[in-house]
């Protein structure tokens, strides 16, 4: 007789903390539902700039695992999520990523909802029916300092501790002020974890990211934060001199490792993600003054890391879509009053960050099609370099270690 398979709990048991993760962590649909349930469903995701719902009636849509969330602005200015399920017979409502209307109305039986979900219109229900108790499921949400967050959890995690900790990095880079100069939409055929794993580190940057290297910096001297927390001197210089500046920069994690803030120098003389290392917009977004103070980095697990730079910002969202696919949706943030072909061209603003992500997909894909050999094993990460790595393994099995389960591999 076969021995049984291993449950999740003692595959989580026998990881090495600083190696790769077993196989099935990358490849089973099991797992991939129980990350869907312990974590995207009950932690804080963010959605989308708040500057992209520009007007009343613009509105998002996202697919969060099962979810279809929407995401729209009313006619009061505020901002709410809901549910993108009709309250009759349970048909999505919005069907586009975004779009603008003055009611949200179901393509179906055309039941009618104003833009703060409440039910307005509904024909031929009947003298009985209650059109008050029929008004669209909310999401949580909560926009911070202009980036939108939800969460699909009827009791959410204290927003507080992150929100606190990056509030003030972010307020300098004035968000409410910003529009969308473009977005891109990627699909990696790979498992989310690692979408993120290729994140957390620039282990592979010299050798797969010729443009992103012409900006970024890869001295560790210069942009190394060890796994303690500490850093060079040459970065606690650059952090000083930034803040002297008015702009936060002190390198932060918290929330047991789910996030973290710090403005990393870039190469020295570049001011910004293109080419020639100068700016790529010439209206700057925000109020940082220090033209060198390179970007600030945040990463929120499990669904954003985010770069934010004098002249403009960039924010990515990662969705898993399956067990094997994750869409990296990147948004290019710029100044309200910027002109396009007069204060930034958007090929010199997109180029770099656009070759990088189809870069970091192709690795990715490829790390995936490896990790699906019989003969994979995990392998350890570069201590020097890879620490970033280890952080978020860590924090990814400290996270479903919580949930408990005792669901086991079963004839995958
Ligand atoms: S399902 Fe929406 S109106 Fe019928
Ligand atoms: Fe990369």
């Amino acid at each position: 007789m076969n021995a049984p398979s291993p449950s999740i709990q003692e595959l989580l048991a026998r990881r090495i903390s600083g190696y790769a993760l077993e196989q099935p962590f990358y490849t089973s649909p099991t797992i991939y539902q129980l990350d869907l349930e312990h974590i995207f469903y009950q932690e804080w995701l963010y959605a989308a700039p708040a500057c992209q719902l520009a007007k009343a009636g613009s509105y998002v849509t996202m697919r969060v695992g099962a979810y279809e969330v929407v995401i729209v602005r009313a006619r009061d200015g505020e901002i709410r999520a809901f549910h993108n399920s009709c309250r009759h017979r349970g048909s999505m409502i919005c069907k586009a990523r975004e779009g603008q209307v003055a009611k949200l109305v179901c393509p179906y039986h055309q039941w009618t909802y104003e833009l703060d979900g409440k039910l307005i219109w509904a024909n031929d229900m009947g003298p009985d029916f209650d059109m008050s108790k029929h008004g669209l499921k909310p999401v949580h949400l909560r926009n911070l300092a202009g980036l939108i967050y939800v969460c699909l959890s009827a009791t959410p995690p204290d927003f507080e501790p992150f929100a606190d900790l990056a509030l003030p990095y972010l307020e300098v880079h004035d968000l409410n002020n910003a529009k969308v100069a473009h977005t891109s939409t990627i699909v990696e055929k790979a498992n989310w974890k690692l979408v993120w794993e290729n994140n957390r580190e620039c282990y592979h940057c010299s050798s797969n990211h010729p443009s992103l290297c012409r900006s970024f910096s890869l001295d560790p001297e210069v942009a190394g934060v060890s796994a303690d927390g500490s850093v060079s001197a040459t970065l606690q210089a650059h952090f000083d001199r930034c803040e002297a500046s008015g702009a936060p920069a002190q390198f932060r994690l918290g929330g047991s490792g789910q996030f973290r803030l710090a403005r990393m120098p870039l190469q020295q003389k570049a001011v910004s993600y293109t080419l020639d290392g100068k700016a790529a917009v010439h209206k700057n977004l925000g109020r940082v003054a220090l033209p060198e103070a390179g970007s600030l980095l945040m990463f929120h697990y499990p669904t954003t890391w985010s770069h934010f730079l004098p002249d403009h910002s960039l924010t990515f969202r990662v969705t898993p879509i399956s067990a094997t696919e994750t869409e990296v949706a990147t948004t290019w943030l710029v100044n309200k009053d910027a002109v396009e072909g007069l204060d930034y061209d958007l090929k010199r603003l997109t180029e770099v960050w656009i070759s990088t992500n189809d870069e970091d997909r192709e690795i990715v894909e490829t790390n995936q099609q490896g990790i699906f050999s019989p003969a994979y094993v995990p392998g350890p990460y570069s201590p020097v370099q890879e620490s970033g790595v280890t952080q978020f393994v860590d924090w990814y099995a400290n996270w479903l270690e919580r949930s408990q389960t005792s669901m086991r591999l079963a004839a995958e």
